[in-house]
Formats: structure tokens, sequence, C-alpha cells
């Protein structure tokens, strides 16, 4: 266990653990949009696709605890590294930090304490059905739960649809600057790599902002059809 106690009290190895771990919650945020994105396919893909994911059964409960764990991990190793960072500087020190990248860290930890405060919402909204349980109950008529009309009805409701639009801004931004920084965290450095590196986290989240603002926006907008009435 010494390399664990090494790696909690390294800036570096921090770095790493942050860095990888939001890789793999970006990969998640991407896949769940490439899913969500299904309505605009109707009832029957959407619902199929939940369906999928619910027979996996005990698999999707693996995966569910660790996505936790690595979201833990994410968030530990950020207050962890801000603390770091704190300590290692001396007084005098201060002045000369660049105020850009202090700036940077601080907007990182609020914006994630943001993005937290969403998925919690969002864990009550569609995987408990705490928000609208008459909503979260509705079945199609295969007997499946209707996800389709879940979100179809949900976002019809403008006060719901925006609060997730305005999530999404906060996302957005600690997508495109944790995307862009995780090369640097893990130490790449390729003179010849490097534009290409700095542009992954704004494209990347820019893709992920449109594709999850698009579907509460043509929800709201009628553009996808709303669901024959689930019993
Ligand atoms: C407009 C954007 C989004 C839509 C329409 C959406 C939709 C959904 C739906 C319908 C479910 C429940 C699936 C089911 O019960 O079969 C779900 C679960 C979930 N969503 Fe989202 N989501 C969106 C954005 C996000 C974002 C941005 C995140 C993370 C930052 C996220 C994280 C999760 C998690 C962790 C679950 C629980 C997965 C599980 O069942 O274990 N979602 N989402």
């Amino acid at each position: 266990m010494v390399w664990l106690r090494r790696t909690f009290d390294s800036t570096v190895g921090m770095k790493w653990l942050m860095g990888i771990t939001g890789l793999f919650l970006t990969l998640f945020v991407f896949v769940h949009m490439l899913g969500n994105l299904q309505v605009y396919l109707g009832p029957d893909a959407l619902n199929t696709y939940a369906e999928t994911l619910q027979h996996l059964g005990e698999l999707l409960w693996v995966a569910r605890v660790g996505l936790f764990t690595i979201f833990v991990v994410h968030i530990v190793s950020a207050i962890r590294l801000s603390q770091l960072n704190r300590s290692a500087r001396p007084q005098g020190y201060a002045v000369i930090t660049p105020q850009v990248s202090r700036y940077a860290s601080r907007t990182m930890l609020m914006g994630g304490l943001i993005v937290l405060g969403f998925v919690v919402y969002h864990l009550m909204h569609f995987t408990l059905g705490l928000v609208s349980p008459e909503q979260f109950h509705l079945q199609d008529a295969k007997g499946r739960h209707d996800v389709y009309a879940m979100v179809v009805i949900g976002f019809r409701q403008p006060l719901i649809a925006f609060s997730y639009i305005l999530a999404m801004v906060p996302l957005m931004l600690h997508l495109q600057h944790g995307a862009s920084s995780f090369f640097q965290s893990l130490g790449l450095n390729y003179p010849k790599y490097n534009n290409l590196f700095r542009a992954v986290g704004p494209v990347l989240s820019a893709i992920i902002f449109i594709g999850n603002c698009s579907i509460p926006l043509a929800i709201l907008a009628g553009l996808v059809p709303y669901p024959v009435a689930g019993h």
C-alpha cells in the first residue's frame, strides 16, 4: 500500500488519477449521449436499447459500481490535488503563480460540483423516478419500461427542459478544459501533436453539448412525436 500513499501524496500521481478517471467519465458521457440520441429513432428503438441495458443484470450492476467508484475517485483526487497545490505554495510564490491556471482550476472545481449536483438531480429524475413518479412507471405496448414516454413527457415541460440545457453549460466547460489538460496531466507533450491535443477538448465538448441539448430542444419544439399513452 506504499504506492497508494505515494500516489495520494504526489501532485503527479493525483493528476494521473484525475486524468484517467476523467477519460472514463468522458467516454461514459459520450456513449450515453449516443444512446439517448436514439430518441430520434422512435419509441421502439429507445425502449429496446434501455431494455437491453436492463437485461445485462449483474453486469449492469458491475458497470454502475465501477462508474460510481470512478466518479468518487475523480472528485477525491480533484480535492486532494487542490490541497497539494495550496500546501506546496509558500506565501510569496502565490504572487507569481499564473492567474489563468489558478482561475482555471478554481473554475474546474466549481464546475465539477455543479455537474455533480446535476447528476444527483438526473438520477432522481430518470433512474429513481422521484421527480415525476407518474411518468416513471409508464409501460409501452410491449410491456417494457417506457423510457421514450418518460423522456418526451418530461422534456415537454419547459422548466425541466431548460434546467437540463442550463446544466449542459458547466458540463461543456468542464469537459472542454478537462479533455485538453488530460494530455498535459499524462505528460504527453509532442510538438507535432500538441495542436491536435488542444483541439480535442473544445471539439468533444461541443459535440456532447449539441447532442445533449438537441434532445430537450427538439422535444420542446414538438419535433419528437408525443408518445401514445402508456398503461
Ligand atoms: C439531455 C441529456 C440527457 C438525457 C436525455 C439523459 C437520459 C437518461 C435516461 C433516460 C436515463 C435512464 C435510463 C434507463 O433507466 O434506462 C439516464 C440515466 C443516467 N444518466 Fe443520463 N441523460 C442525459 C445526460 C446525462 C449526463 C450529461 C450525464 C452525466 C454527466 C448523465 C448521467 C446518467 C447516469 C449516471 C445515469 C444512470 C445510469 C444507470 O442506470 O446506472 N446523463 N439518463
